[in-house]
């Protein structure tokens, strides 16, 4: 992937690009990652006991998400993402998981009903609601019990804005169309929000 990919490539090629590019710093900063993600991971945790089930992480970028969430789940932790850098990076902060290189359209790598949880953090507002609808249905048929989406909901920091403009990411109509899309395949759909104005769509299987 080179930098032509981020002007004249498909999403997909500028996401690649862009997560390459980033990944180094995301490593550096994967603690403060955890830090962040520790408060929300308490309170869904108090919506929904997490303890004894296995996580399988898509998009995971660093682990930083995924090793917040197995504080609590203390099973077995599995990360994907389709940025090889990405990936390199959270097996340098993360030894004892495993990471498996994968696209997130394409996990036919998984058997039905494989893991408890599967959980994505800050991955679906980067594509199209086409592109999410495979995703969240691949993540329904791999999971056993629930479907953990953490990604923006209410307010939205400036600086974030910005980033995304710059991802041209689809973080807007996310925003204003995701729980209707989780109501198309769950029955249920629990949101824990957190106080910075995001929040985790739960589906419940
Ligand atoms: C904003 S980062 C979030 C990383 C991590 N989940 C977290 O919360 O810290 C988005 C991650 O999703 C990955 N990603 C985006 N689209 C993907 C796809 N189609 N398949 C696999 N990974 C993808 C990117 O490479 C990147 O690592």
């Amino acid at each position: 992937m080179s930098i032509f990919h981020y002007f004249f490539g498909n999403d997909k090629q500028r996401a690649k690009f862009v997560f390459n590019f980033i990944a180094p710093l995301y490593g550096k900063i994967d603690q403060a990652i955890q830090n962040d993600y520790a408060k929300i991971c308490n309170q869904l945790n108090t919506a929904i006991p997490l303890k004894g089930n296995s996580v399988l992480d898509i998009g995971t970028g660093t682990g930083g998400w995924l090793a917040s969430i197995g504080k609590y789940t203390q099973g077995e932790l599995v990360g994907v993402d389709f940025s090889t850098k990405m990936i390199h990076q959270a097996e340098k902060n993360h030894p004892s998981i495993k990471f498996i290189h994968s696209d997130a359209e394409n996990l036919d790598s998984f058997a039905d009903n494989s893991y408890d949880i599967v959980t994505a953090s800050f991955v679906l507002h980067g594509m199209k609601a086409p592109e999410r609808a495979i995703v969240v249905k691949e993540m329904k048929r791999i999971a056993r019990k629930y479907v953990m989406i953490q990604d923006f909901h209410k307010h939205t920091a400036p600086v974030i804005q910005f980033l995304e403009f710059m991802e041209r990411s689809d973080y807007k109509n996310f925003k204003k169309n995701f729980v209707a899309e989780m109501d198309t395949n769950f029955e249920k759909t629990k949101l824990v929000e957190s106080a910075s104005g995001n929040a985790v769509y739960v589906g419940l299987l």
